[in-house]
């Protein structure tokens, strides 16, 4: 298999985990290499459930290496959490799990500050996952952040983070906000330290050499391309880069050593927070909610949905280099009559092609649709491309068409046989 990117082309959610799980029986290395706990990447295999937030979704798979890179920003007690729950479920998290020493940590003092902030700003927030994303890459911007290999180092890691907590109760109480008890901060991320000591490597060696030795690499991208801090919707986005980019300095993989970029893409659209949404219709999303489905996978909010946007997503295939594409939730639009695809947006009487980049701008977009037939017929039993239903195939094509991108992977349904290969 080819080192491939996968990214999120719209705003997360759109089944990158189901599609890394279904692609890892081919590759050898899973590597997360930005975000953090905010993510949440479902798995269903054999009727059960994984929600994956920091590790990478190739370790529900035997005999796979997962890394997680430099560019990711690591919660020290969440990731033991996540490792714990695996191993409960009988998953192996051992040599197969890597971090690296150079990966940023999210302290408490980031939770308490990015809930703070969003809290002040009120109407205005962004509606973060609130797990001290957007912090802990400021700090690690300002330089101050403490890293994966301070954990090697406990003495020193105590008095670098008693250092930082003291700073930062300050600003916390500055905020109106409850400062941190110390010691007791410094306790659990000591017990935290000491179970993720034997994890911690330099990857970006690791990877060199896996690459020497021609082993195939999978890089898992985290939330979407306009959550991305440069090329999303600003200021409604994380805090990294989600974009293909993001995966060669989030790892140290050089971007000549990809062959590949695959975008996934929903057969409609969501988004969770705030932010402009042009495509928005409710009456999809209380569809969709009633049938148990669009819950987030990390903060369990209702995710806001509205009609497949090729606005958005063409750019986003020029954004990423995407080769090719992989369509999820097609499924979810069983049961509808006509469905509507945006294909341009108009702005102020205006007819335009790339969405703008302020989002006052955005916000402002009217889309217009081309309506499709639906094909009112379950297709979640359809394991070729020929089982699904004219309209259904027709629908798929058009994206594809509209995004100027090739159809490789249609997803119907959350478990592993649900997945045709084009
Ligand atoms: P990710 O963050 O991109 O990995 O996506 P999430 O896991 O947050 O959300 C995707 C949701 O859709 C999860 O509940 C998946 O199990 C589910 N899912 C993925 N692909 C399909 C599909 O083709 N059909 C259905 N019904 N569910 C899907
Ligand atoms: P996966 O990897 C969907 C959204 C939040 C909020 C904004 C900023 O599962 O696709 P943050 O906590 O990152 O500072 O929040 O980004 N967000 C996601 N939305 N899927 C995700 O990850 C997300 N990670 C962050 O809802 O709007
Ligand atoms: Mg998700």
């Amino acid at each position: 298999m080819p080192n491939t990117i996968l990214v999120g082309a719209q705003w997360g959610d759109e089944g990158k985990g189901k599609i890394i799980d279904f692609l890892t029986d081919e590759a050898q290395i899973v590597v997360r290499s930005q975000g953090g706990n905010n993510a949440g990447h479902t798995i269903v295999i054999g009727g059960d459930k994984y929600v994956l937030h920091l590790i990478p979704s190739g370790i529900l798979r035997k005999s796979k290496i997962c890394v997680i890179g430099n560019g990711v920003v690591l919660d020290p007690v969440s990731l033991v959490g996540e490792i714990e729950g695996l191993r409960k479920r009988g998953v192996k998290v051992e040599k197969n799990l890597l971090i690296s020493d150079a990966a940023h940590l999210v302290m408490p003092y980031h939770c308490a500050l990015d809930g703070q902030r969003e809290s002040l700003k009120g109407s205005k927030k962004i509606g973060t996952t609130k797990r001290g994303i957007g912090p802990a890459y400021a700090d690690k911007a300002s330089r101050v952040g403490l890293r994966t290999g301070d954990l090697l180092r406990p003495d020193l890691f105590k008095k670098k983070l008693s250092r930082r907590i003291k700073e930062n109760n300050v600003i916390l109480k500055s905020l109106g906000a409850k400062p941190l008890n110390a010691k007791k901060v410094l306790e659990e991320q000591l017990v935290a330290a000491a179970v993720l000591r034997p994890f911690i490597a330099n990857t970006a060696v690791f990877l060199h050499r896996a690459l020497a030795s021609k082993k195939s690499m999978l890089f898992e991208g985290a939330q979407g391309t306009f959550l991305d801090i440069d090329h999303g919707t600003y200021p409604f986005v994380t805090s990294s880069n989600t974009t293909a980019g993001g995966a060669c300095t989030g790892s140290g993989v050089p971007p000549h050593r990809i062959d590949s970029v695959l975008g996934v893409m929903k057969a409609y659209t969501t988004r969770v927070g705030e932010g402009p949404f042009v495509t928005e219709e409710d009456s999809l999303g209380d569809m969709l909610h009633g049938m148990g489905r669009e819950f987030g996978a990390t903060t369990g909010r209702a995710r806001r949905c509205g009609w497949f946007d090729a606005v958005s997503t063409r750019y986003a295939a020029l954004l990423n280099g995407i080769d090719e594409i992989a369509i999820t939730n097609l499924d979810g639009l069983d049961n509808l009559e006509v469905i509507q695809v945006c294909v341009a947006y108009k702005l102020d009487g205006k007819t335009i092609e790339f969405p703008p980049t302020d989002s006052d701008d955005l916000a402002r977009c009217k889309p217009v649709y081309l309506e499709m037939p639906g094909w009112m017929k379950s297709t979640e039993k359809a394991r070729k491309f020929t089982d699904l239903p004219p309209n259904a195939r027709a629908y798929v094509k058009k994206i594809a068409e509209l995004t100027e991108t090739k159809l490789t992977i249609v997803s119907i349904g959350p478990a592993r046989a649900q997945t045709i290969r084009l």
